[in-house]
């Protein structure tokens, strides 16, 4: 059981003091009764309303980004815009970024209030694949799809990467399938591969696959099956 002052506070923008107030002028009504103690508890089964409006405790919320380039996957930055400015929604502060890309890198960005899910995706062992079209500076090597399969060396490194795999579209334009989050991971594998990147683009991760109806700069809500798709 929970004040309705601090239930209401918890559930909306509103600080404790707005919502005492509105109390004090009888618009926060308990299954329709005018609350005149900011005290009173309640569980959250009931009827909670304010001028009429129903409330409740809000549930942990997902969304994809289709970041555009020039944005940081960060909460704050003195210097850039974040991919955070971009989602316009309630208690934006307890937003997060659940796997980041770089200021140049486009496509499928996760952004959840949930920590535990975001957890599972993004920890060292989670094994989630992120598939990412990659523009390429010069032509590849038929020796790349092998040296990827095999592990490549990223320099730095104590450990090979974990395998990878590379679907060619033409001799500078592949897909590249990997289960890690390195930092740089894909620009550092083509860089062991005597390559650079030139362009990438995240299009999935895990079973989640950036919705082609979303523009640059533009998010959705997830699925709750893409939620559900990410588990331990
Ligand atoms: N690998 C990179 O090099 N950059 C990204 O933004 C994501 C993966």
């Amino acid at each position: 059981m929970l004040r309705v002052d601090k239930y209401i506070s918890n559930a909306t923008d509103l600080s404790r003091s707005e919502v005492k107030r509105m109390i004090k002028y009888g618009e926060v009504t308990v299954d329709d009764e005018p609350v005149t103690n900011p005290g009173q508890k309640v569980s959250g089964s009931e009827d909670i309303c304010i001028e009429g409006s129903a409330i409740s405790m809000p549930t942990n919320r997902y969304f994809m980004l289709n970041k555009p380039a020039g944005v940081v996957s960060a909460t704050k930055d003195n210097n850039n815009s974040t991919a955070l400015d971009l989602i316009y929604e309630h208690r934006s502060a307890e937003l997060q970024i659940a796997g980041r890309l770089d200021i140049d890198t486009t496509g499928l960005l996760l952004v959840t209030d949930d920590g535990q899910w975001n957890h599972r995706l993004t920890s060292p062992r989670s094994d989630c694949q992120k598939i990412y079209q990659v523009k390429l500076g010069v032509p590849i090597s038929p020796d790349y799809q092998e040296k990827l399969a095999n592990g490549v060396w990223l320099e730095g490194e104590k450990h090979p990467c974990l395998p990878a795999t590379m679907e060619v579209i033409d001799d500078q334009h592949v897909l590249l399938s990997i289960a890690e989050g390195k930092y740089h991971q894909v620009k550092r594998m083509f860089a062991a591969l005597g390559n650079h990147v030139e362009a990438l683009h995240r299009t999935q991760v895990g079973g989640i696959v950036l919705d082609e109806d979303l523009e640059p700069g533009d998010y959705r809500p997830l699925t709750e099956a893409e939620v559900a798709s990410i588990h331990e």
